[in-house]
């Protein structure tokens, strides 16, 4: 029935009216906090482009945990800053590794707290790339066996769930059978499927160190332009034992992470908001060019509109700082 029978405004009158008919909500419970670890002690350092995030040292996580309980957000995502580097990135699988260390730190602090590591070799190479590096090629079989090395040290170590971003092909096949023939049967895989090569990655590469010293990523993320090789990603990760999906970055992906959603309800999906996306978001706000509360709340709610059940952001807690009327825009 057209108008003036029907008018959509009817519903939008009041501030009660619109709580009511609101369709999405974003929930502490549906956060993910990312968190960077490095080696040393006393350290606290935000990281430059990326305003209100900061690196820790293990004995500075206390107060970075603290945070993350008081803000009612159920699960960290660890990324480790080793002193040392070299081409295997053996920091990555060493049993006190940084990340091996801030897992057991974390789990003995917050026992109920979901700890998620992060596996990829990117940030403990010397060379800055995701695997094994022969002449300007990332070899991708040799890779998947330091992949599942360090999937099985970080669930030693008391990881909940393994999270690789490394891209490589076959790695959650790999990775799941390193971890049921270790008794790790019941750690589950949080895939990185449809991770593309993208440019919104900038300030995480300065938070991590883990910028590439020669080339790019191109060789093993996805091309921004492909929506159907994601699916396909997702697909083989799914088939590989993969028991969430991720999109990353989120923002600019809404349509593959809707797609995913449309063709699989019945597994959970994660979104990566990425540091490029929190950093624009930040910078706008301090320039007085955006509301950056209001633009995060948008954000955050689209990112969940669009299919997600799980958001992995830098605004997590300060999301959950904010009282219930300032958590829709
Ligand atoms: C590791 C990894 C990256 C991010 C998460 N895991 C960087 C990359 O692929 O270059 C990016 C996260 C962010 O930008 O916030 N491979």
């Amino acid at each position: 029935m057209p108008f003036p029978i029907n008018r959509p405004r009817r519903l939008r009158r009041s501030k009660s009216l619109r709580r009511m008919v609101r369709e999405t909500h974003v929930a502490s419970q549906d956060l993910i906090d990312p968190l960077f670890v490095v080696e040393g002690s006393g350290i606290r350092e935000e990281v430059r482009s990326m305003p209100g995030v900061f690196r820790s040292s293990v004995d500075r996580l206390p107060e970075e945990i603290e945070a993350v309980v008081a803000a009612g957000i159920p699960a960290v995502i660890l990324f480790g800053i080793p002193a040392e580097k070299d081409a295997l990135g053996s920091g990555a699988y060493a049993d006190r590794g940084i990340v091996q260390q801030a897992i057991r730190r974390i789990k003995g602090l917050a026992p109920e707290l979901t700890v998620i590591a992060d596996l990829c070799l990117c940030e403990y190479t010397d060379h800055g790339h995701c695997g094994v590096v022969e002449g300007d090629r990332v070899l991708n079989d040799p890779t998947l066996e330091l992949l599942a090395r360090t999937a099985i040290s970080q669930a030693g170590a008391g990881a909940d769930i393994i999270a690789p971003s490394d891209m490589m092909d076959g790695r959650v096949a790999r990775i799941r059978r390193a971890l049921d023939e270790n008794s790790f049967d019941e750690i589950p895989i949080l895939s990185y499927a449809a991770k593309y090569a993208s440019a919104f990655y900038g300030p995480f590469r300065d938070a991590a160190e883990s910028a590439p010293s020669f080339g790019d990523r191109r060789a093993y993320q996805i091309d921004p332009a492909n929506a159907r090789e994601a699916m396909r990603e997702v697909e083989l990760d799914i088939a590989e034992g993969a028991d969430i999906i991720m999109v990353k970055p989120a923002l600019p992906y809404l349509d593959v992470l809707r797609r995913i959603r449309d063709r699989h309800d019945d597994l959970p999906i994660a979104a990566y908001q990425v540091s490029g996306e929190y950093a624009m978001v930040k910078a706008a706000a301090k320039a007085g060019w955006v509301d950056g509360r209001r633009v995060m709340v948008e954000s955050l709610t689209s990112i969940k509109r669009a299919g997600a059940d799980l958001i992995l952001s830098y605004f997590a807690k300060e999301f959950c700082g904010l009282p219930e009327e300032m958590r829709a825009s």
